[in-house]
């Protein structure tokens, strides 16, 4: 037995220094890449974007920014018994009086999953249980993105609050789109009406980020870090990159 562990503990000291480098490759890539190759501002006359990831291999990708503000707006409303999608990172970063913290993934293969349900799928997923659902970017790739809506309702305890974000014009996400489907982009005018059908008119908020210069940032994949905050959060309505809803069920 001491044998076996001495010799797990050798193979995880033998294994650390590559982890080291592997963390610290991915710490400096972003900030090679955004040196060794610059946004061309001036030419975008290319079929190929700078980054095909969102810009997640450069920095930050600009729609996490307005998800971010999104929740930082309404953060009260993420404490008691709260819900994430795929995983806990907003309910860490924006929760106060947590409760009790699930994450919610679609396939069983998300070891870090406390409930595997489809939000379509009434059967998969408990019912008035939740005093926040955090929802981000996740009815884009559901195709019965309106029962998904019913099934967010359905986990909520009365005066519960769901947190939704959705992309508005925004390119396709390969990952998504060869997991579960990438279906829908969403107005701020329809998604919000949506929701309204569900919580009833009264109960719902709706906030909209972009404008013009972000959203030819995003199509590109440049990342958050190579515009100023300014820049991102100029809004300009005709332009919607992520459009927030929040919605609030009646006691
Ligand atoms: C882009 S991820 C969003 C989640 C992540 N927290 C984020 O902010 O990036 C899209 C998520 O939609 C989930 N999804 C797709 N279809 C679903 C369904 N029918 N029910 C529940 N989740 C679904 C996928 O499992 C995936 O985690």
């Amino acid at each position: 037995m001491d044998a076996k562990r001495t010799s797990q503990m050798i193979q995880k000291l033998l294994k650390l220094p590559f982890r080291i480098v592997r963390k610290i490759y991915h710490l400096c890539m972003p900030s090679v890449r955004r040196i060794c190759k610059p946004a061309k501002w001036h030419n975008f006359r290319s079929f190929e974007p700078i980054s095909r990831v969102f810009g997640f291999d450069r920095g930050t990708p600009i729609d996490r920014i307005y998800q971010e503000d999104f929740l930082r707006t309404y953060a009260t409303h993420i404490q008691g018994v709260v819900c994430e999608i795929a995983e806990d990172t907003y309910t860490k970063k924006f929760g106060h009086n947590i409760t009790q913290s699930h994450i919610l993934h679609y396939t069983a293969d998300n070891k870090n999953a406390t409930i595997v349900g489809d939000l379509t799928d009434f059967n998969t997923l408990p019912k008035e249980f939740l005093d926040c659902f955090i929802c981000t970017v996740t009815l884009n790739f559901i195709y019965d993105y309106k029962k998904a809506i019913k099934g967010i309702y359905n986990m909520l305890l009365g005066g519960g609050a769901a947190l939704v974000t959705v992309a508005g014009i925004v390119q396709v996400s390969r990952h998504d789109y060869d997991n579960w489907g990438d279906y829908w982009r969403f107005m701020e005018m329809g998604i919000k009406r949506d929701f309204e059908e569900v919580f009833g008119v009264g109960n719902v908020e709706s906030v909209v980020y972009g404008n013009l210069l972000a959203l030819m940032a995003e199509f590109q994949g440049i990342a958050a870090e190579e515009l100023t905050y300014e820049e991102i959060m100029h809004k300009d309505l005709e332009y919607p990159i992520i459009i927030g809803i929040f919605a609030k069920k009646q006691k």
